[in-house]
């Protein structure tokens, strides 16, 4: 059992994590921390990254420069150790057609030297935990894609890891398979498991996540809950405002502001983006008003974590 002191070291933590592919800097100096228990998304889009990152923690390719630990082992150094705490779920794996969904994963038990006796019941276990059991004598090739899905975290499962990496696991199944899976991590989240789940869909992990951290060209743009990801990325807040009349007056006054990033008239409009995230509207009212003008109507534009996402991993703020 691991002592006090260990167990409150993080499931992972990563040190100027760096890999190199030929010219290609896949990782750059990347410090990710996810604690116990965390349900962590790892965000970001094509080619970020993600895979290269998973791939190291799963032991199955070297740092080139900085190093790593999964559950204070280093990913390196202890390479058998992090083997055995972690269950790493590859974004492509294999799937062995023509093999019984039973068959399958008491093969997997067998490498992992769960003793014969004790198989059966493991194999019974996890199909149980993913929804599975109907499909115990099932040939693999003739489930689902959601239900491959389903058997591929079974198969992680096998050998009870307290560290689970997979490699968008919702990727390609349909809204209501893809709802199914993220109950089966929430489950294993209630369970104590330590889950890092990767996707390029941001607002897909909103409501399952505690943590995420966003990357971008294989550096760290963003660690922390997903409420912050708005506050700490969008840039200035967007207002629109509309006045009774004389429109380009209303927007000589806000555009002479120094709160005011930008104000252009859309529609009759005025679409105000301020420099900060968290100025106080009030001053807009002000100026108008002493102006001369009569406003008619003040809202806030509220950017979609998406939208945000999008500014961010495009490089408009930051
Ligand atoms: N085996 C390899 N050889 C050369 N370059 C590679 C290799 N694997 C990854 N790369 C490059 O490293 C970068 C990061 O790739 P990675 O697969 O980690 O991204 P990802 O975030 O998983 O992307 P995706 O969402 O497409 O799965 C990319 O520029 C990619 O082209
Ligand atoms: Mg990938």
């Amino acid at each position: 059992m691991p002592n006090e002191a260990t167990n409150r070291t993080p499931a992972v933590q990563t040190f100027n994590l760096t890999r190199v592919y030929g010219a290609t800097i896949a990782l750059n100096a990347l410090n990710l921390t996810v604690n116990r228990g965390d349900l962590f998304g790892f965000i970001g889009s094509n080619g970020a990254g993600k895979t290269t990152t998973l791939r190291i923690l799963a032991t199955f390719l070297a740092p080139s420069a900085g190093r790593a630990e999964v559950l204070s082992h280093d990913v390196v150094k202890d390479a058998d150790a992090v083997r055995h705490v972690i269950g790493y779920m590859p974004d492509f794996f294999g799937v062995y057609k023509d093999m019984e969904v039973t068959e399958y994963l008491d093969f997997f038990g067998a490498c992992y030297k769960i003793p014969s006796a004790k198989r059966e019941k493991t194999v019974k276990d996890v199909l149980e935990l993913v929804g599975l059991s109907e499909k115990e004598g099932a040939l693999i090739g003739a489930l689902s894609r959601g239900m491959q899905q389903r058997l591929g975290l079974a198969r992680v499962l096998i050998h009870d890891p307290q560290l689970l990496l997979l490699d968008e696991p919702a990727s390609g199944l349909d809204p209501r398979a893809r709802i199914e899976v993220m109950a089966i991590l929430q489950e294993l989240q209630r369970l104590g498991k330590t889950i890092i789940i990767s996707s390029h869909i941001l607002s897909e992990l909103q409501t399952l996540c505690n943590r995420v951290a966003i990357i971008e060209k294989g550096k760290l743009i963003y660690t922390g809950p997903v409420q912050g990801v708005r506050d700490q990325l969008a840039g200035g807040q967007i207002y629109w405002v509309t006045v009774k009349e004389d429109s380009p007056k209303a927007l000589e006054l806000l555009k002479g502001r120094p709160e005011v990033a930008e104000a252009v008239p859309v529609d009759g409009q005025v679409k105000v983006t301020f420099k900060d995230h968290d100025t106080d509207p009030g001053f807009i009212a002000e100026t108008l008003v002493r102006g001369g003008l009569k406003l008619t109507g003040l809202w806030e534009d509220e950017l979609g974590l998406e939208e945000v996402f999008l500014r961010v991993t495009k490089g408009e703020t930051q």
